[in-house]
């Protein structure tokens, strides 16, 4: 009798309880329809917003310079807040009878945050990169705030805004005035090292 090794049986599909991008049933007085859209939509911003927090801890981690110690402690500071909006939008994701996405191979194939280098980059480079992934969340954020509204998806809504929208300003600001207080603009930033995101 041949019998399947324990990590044969760990890599077949059939271990899954439910399928991602599926919406168990839940008694919330919402369709099934509109759980699905915003569990969708979460799951972006939820794999976005895993990416923006590991770039934290990245420059967390590479900061270097004069300005050294200020962004060492400003960069964890902003990662371990990600790290409250991360819990909060994988726990309304499976309020909602959906999968939260969490494993890094998934994260990586869903974020539309530009990958950076593995290596150091300078202090100018780190923040720039961090505004760029802030604004498309809050623009994804804004947008499916929205859409979630509009379908009465009210506690979505609230977690997009109250949270996550406004949690993201809020760190634009102390990223913006990190950047305007070193003397550093935005035209300063090399253009050939920084690759731009492909929003298509
Ligand atoms: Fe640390």
């Amino acid at each position: 009798m041949n019998i399947p090794s324990i990590s044969t049986q760990l890599t077949e599909q059939k271990t899954e309880l439910q399928r991602y991008g599926t919406v168990a049933n839940r008694p919330l007085a919402l369709d099934k329809k509109v759980r699905l859209n915003s569990v969708t939509g979460l799951n972006q911003i939820l794999a976005d917003t895993m990416t923006l927090r590991d770039m934290y801890k990245k420059h967390h981690w590479q900061a270097a310079g004069p300005t050294f110690y200020q962004l060492h402690l400003l960069f964890d500071k902003h990662w371990a807040e990600q790290v409250e909006l991360v819990d909060a939008l994988a726990e309304r994701i499976q309020t909602l009878g959906g999968v939260a996405i969490a494993m890094a191979p998934d994260v990586a194939e869903t974020t539309r945050i530009t990958r950076p280098p593995r290596g150091p980059e300078n202090a100018s480079i780190q923040l720039f990169r961090l505004l760029q992934a802030h604004e498309l969340i809050i623009a994804e954020t804004r947008e499916l705030a929205h859409a979630a509204a509009n379908e009465g998806d009210d506690g979505t809504n609230d977690l997009f805004v109250s949270q996550v929208l406004r949690q993201n300003e809020f760190q634009v600001w102390f990223v913006s005035e990190q950047l305007a207080g070193t003397g550093i603009s935005e035209k300063d930033v090399e253009a050939d090292r920084f690759a731009v995101a492909s929003r298509a």
